[in-house]
């Protein structure tokens, strides 16, 4: 039977392409951040949609289960296969086309394994913005952005990978090819089979392609860090900027002094510029279409009002793109420098704006009451309302002891209070394998029944990423 796979997979691709030595697998088999590592049977490295189909074929009729995998940045262990060593995964590195750039349309056609910042560069060359943007950009994939509906620092101007896509090809659980590229920013012949194919890692079918839409590239961005006394005054500085800068304002990040105390600690020259280490810095970013003028006038003014209604007491404006890529660099480097701090519990939840100060309150006095020394990283997309709100073992500890006997009764602990303030447990990294029995015991029965049975309408097999997301 496997010999007979092996046969099977030979006659679709060129040895080179089947990796089955040890050596060969291992850079496939653990994620980035080495939290979870699986076994193969192989790694296929297919070179077109057509190959995959009858890849995907193939497994099917021998009962053989596929893990997709993009860059393997993702933080659930979505691209990771299980231990069985049955499992064969499919990583789409050879797949980076792309296809065509259509100026009218203003879309850009790719191939699922472009590399992101590949993408961001070949549309800035043509003069337009595309505009995901997130740390892992110079490896993860389009095709594991559009199975993760990727986030990163411009949702709150832009949206998300979800947002950004107006066309799929996918290749079924059977190996049939679904062409929905058209490049259509309204159609609405019946169930949005693109929208169901997003955000579901790998589970429901195979992205092998994709149409996404471009920007104007701006004139001017002018970026500046503010400090801030407390949370609501983060958030009453975020409306003020929604309603002075409208569409202008492009990023609005937060930073807590205790990430950005830890990102000093691995990455001295990264310290913040601001005074006195203020408990929050706010990285703001404004885009503009008119001038460089009109956009830092703007800022200042902004600020100025800031200034005067106490919601800030420092401010520091980038005076050149240098200086703007380093408080970007700041902001970025918090997830390197908690990898190399060691394990930790990670946390990527969304709350109404509205709840967030009773969130983090609470949340800050029952983690510190009863699981004392622990470190709170809390930082993220302020302006979605998305916290990394991670946990880091207290001083001293072993970062592995910490994850294996406090994973469970931390993610409950912050799940509960997501639950209380009618939030999300994941925002925009997904569910993978790590957030199963969270997304299980917190998305509500019924959803979670209808999820299932659209898994085993779309994959009666159970043969696409079995085991993430839902088990059925
Ligand atoms: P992978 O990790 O390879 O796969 C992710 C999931 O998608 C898996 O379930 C996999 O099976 C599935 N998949 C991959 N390719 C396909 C395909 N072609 N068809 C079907 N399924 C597929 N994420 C954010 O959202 N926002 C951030 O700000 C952010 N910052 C990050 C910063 C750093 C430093 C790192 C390391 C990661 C960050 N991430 C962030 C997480 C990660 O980069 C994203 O989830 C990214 O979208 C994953 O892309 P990938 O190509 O690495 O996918
Ligand atoms: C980021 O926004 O930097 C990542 O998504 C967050 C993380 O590392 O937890
Ligand atoms: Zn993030």
């Amino acid at each position: 039977m496997i010999e007979s796979f092996f046969k099977g997979l030979k006659d679709i691709l060129d040895q080179k392409y089947i990796l089955v030595e040890e050596i060969d697998k291992a850079p496939y088999l653990t994620d980035w951040r080495k939290r979870f590592t699986g076994k193969a049977q192989a790694v296929v490295l297919p070179g077109s949609s057509d190959e995959v189909a009858r890849i995907v074929k193939l497994c099917a009729s021998n009962n053989i289960s596929i893990v997709p995998q993009g860059g393997h940045t993702g933080f659930c262990g979505g691209a990771t296969p299980d231990g069985s060593g049955n499992q064969i995964i499919m990583n789409f590195k050879r797949m980076n086309q792309i296809r065509e750039i259509d100026i009218a349309n203003q879309t850009i056609t790719l191939e699922a394994g472009c590399i992101l910042q590949a993408i961001q560069e070949k549309a800035a060359s043509n003069g337009f913005l595309f505009p995901l943007s997130l740390g892992a950009e110079g490896s993860c994939m389009i095709g594991g952005n559009l199975s993760t509906n990727a986030g990163g620092t411009n949702v709150l101007r832009y949206g998300n990978a979800r947002d950004l896509c107006l066309g799929l090809e996918v290749v079924t659980a059977s190996g049939e090819i679904w062409d929905g590229m058209k490049g259509l920013r309204k159609d609405n012949t019946g169930y949005d089979l693109r929208d169901l194919f997003i955000g579901s890692e790998g589970t429901l079918g195979i992205i092998t392609a994709a149409v996404m839409k471009l920007y104007p590239l701006p004139i001017s961005q002018w970026t500046t860090l503010v400090a801030v006394e407390n949370i609501v005054s983060s958030i009453a500085l975020l409306n003020l900027f929604q309603k002075r800068a409208t569409s202008l304002l492009t990023g609005f990040e937060m930073m807590t002094k205790e990430s950005l105390d830890l990102n000093e600690k691995h990455f001295p020259q990264m310290a913040n510029p601001l005074q006195g280490k203020p408990p929050y810095t706010v990285l703001i970013e404004l885009s503009d279409y008119e001038s460089e003028a009109h956009v830092r006038q703007l800022l200042e003014s902004i600020l100025e009002e800031a200034f005067e209604s106490d919601l800030i007491s420092d401010a520091v404006i980038a005076s050149n793109l240098s200086q703007a890529n380093a408080f970007w660099q700041m902001r970025e480097h918090i997830t390197l420098a908690q990898a190399e701090e060691g394990a930790n519990l990670k946390h990527d939840i969304t709350i109404p704006l509205s709840s967030l100060d009773s969130f983090i309150s609470e949340t800050d006095k029952l983690m510190r009451t009863k699981f004392p020394g622990v470190r709170i990283i809390n930082f993220g997309h302020l302006g979605d309302g998305n916290l990394h709100y991670n946990i880091a073992p207290p001083l001293g500890m072993d970062p592995k002891i910490f994850n294996e006997t406090h994973e469970k009764p931390i993610h409950e602990l912050v799940y509960e209070q997501v639950e209380r303030c009618k939030g999300s447990i994941s925002a925009e990294h997904g569910v993978g394998q790590l957030k199963l029995e969270g997304l299980r015991a917190h998305k509500g029965a019924v959803a979670h029944d209808l999820m299932k049975t659209l898994k085993r309408a779309l994959d009666p097999q159970n043969i696409l990423n079995p085991n993430k997301v839902v088990s059925i």
